[in-house]
Formats: structure tokens, sequence, C-alpha cells
């Protein structure tokens, strides 16, 4: 399985792309390929601009464009998904995720906006094309807690959640395995 993760915070150090990479560390046993897209590593200009032409941006086209599985992760900004992450799925074609699996993710201050995967960002990977779309996983931030290590220690009702998001990928999960799950981005 080729994965290829979009990573939208413009944050470094982000709850969210901390969310992707531990979804990525379950799937290890699928994958053939691992890549992520930081949207906030592209160039402002090409984004703001929508320059899908720019080097960064062809190049970051063409790995989505071999994907079978896509991640997006985003935090919620304003009951939505961040403006970062809008700039770079405005830039992709249409039908962009036909045929893919699209896994969604989030992190948000507040459950109450819980919903925001549904109501903001499902519809736009729908008209994107993607039919293939796995239960999207919301983390507040008092789920993930900051470690030393300078990662994240969820928790386990959280890794719960993403492991059933994740099982029409992988039948049989790997037991957790935290020492994993806390290191740093
Ligand atoms: C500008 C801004 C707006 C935010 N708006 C919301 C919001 O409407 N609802 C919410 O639950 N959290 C909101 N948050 C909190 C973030 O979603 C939350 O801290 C998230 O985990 C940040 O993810 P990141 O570390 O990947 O950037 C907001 C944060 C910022 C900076």
């Amino acid at each position: 399985m080729n994965i290829v993760s979009i990573s939208g915070s413009p944050s470094l150090r982000s709850r969210s792309s901390w969310l992707l990479r531990l979804a990525q560390t379950r799937l290890e046993s699928q994958a053939r390929n691992t890549t992520t897209i930081a949207v906030r590593e592209l160039p402002p200009q090409a984004l703001l601009h929508a320059d899908a032409k720019a080097e960064p941006i062809r190049h970051a086209l063409d790995q989505l464009a071999d994907a079978d599985l896509v991640i997006v992760a985003t935090p919620i900004y304003k009951a939505a998904y961040s403006g970062v992450l809008k700039l770079f799925l405005d830039l992709l074609p249409p039908d962009a995720l036909r045929g893919k699996t699209v896994l969604p993710l989030a992190t948000g201050g507040t459950i109450a906006h819980l919903l925001a995967l549904d109501y903001a960002l499902k519809p736009v990977l729908s008209v994107l094309g993607a039919r293939d779309i796995l239960d999207g996983v919301f983390a507040t931030d008092d789920q993930l807690v900051p470690h030393e290590s300078g990662g994240y220690a969820p928790n386990d009702i959280l890794v719960a959640r993403l492991d059933r998001a994740l099982q029409p990928l992988i039948p049989r999960i790997n037991a957790t395995r935290r020492e994993v799950a806390i290191s740093a981005l």
C-alpha cells in the first residue's frame, strides 16, 4: 500500500501531525511506501496564487496521484479545517482522490467541534472523488498530552478509535506499543 499523508497544520509542534504519524506507525506492516506532504513546508507564494506548476507543488501532486491511501490531518480552526489545508486542496485536480481510500484526522481544543470532519472536510474529500472514506478520527487536545520526548502521549481510548478506523485496512492491528506512540515527531 502506498500511503501519502497530508499534514494541514501551520504549526511546527503539531498535534494533528503527530496523530497522523501515529496512524502511519499503526499501518507500518501494510505500507509499501509512506510519504508525508507537510503543507506548511510548501512555498507560500505558490499556495496563495494557486500555482500548481511550481515545482514543490507539482511534486506533491505527483506523489498524491500514486497514493492508495491518503491520510488527511488538520487542526480545527474556527469550527472547520485549517486554511492552510484548504489552500492545498484547492490546487488538486478534479477527481484527485477517486479510487483512493481516505482517512480524515483532526485535533481540536473542544469536543464541541467533533463534527467538523463530517460537515466541513468530508464534503471536500467527496467532491475530489473520494468514495472510500474511513471513519474520521477526532482527538481533543487533552487526549494528546505533551510528552518530554517532544511527542504526545495519546490516551488509550483515542488509540482504540484510531485502530477501529484502520480496521478495514488491517484485520488485526498489533497490540499498542506506547514507546512508539509517544516518540517525537
Ligand atoms: C486560530 C485557531 C483557531 C482555533 N479554533 C478552534 C475551534 O474552532 N475549535 C476547536 O475545537 N479548536 C480550535 N483551535 C484549537 C486547535 O484546533 C487545537 O489546539 C489543535 O489541536 C491544533 O492542532 P495542531 O497542533 O496540529 O495545529 C483553534 C486554534 C487556533 C490557533
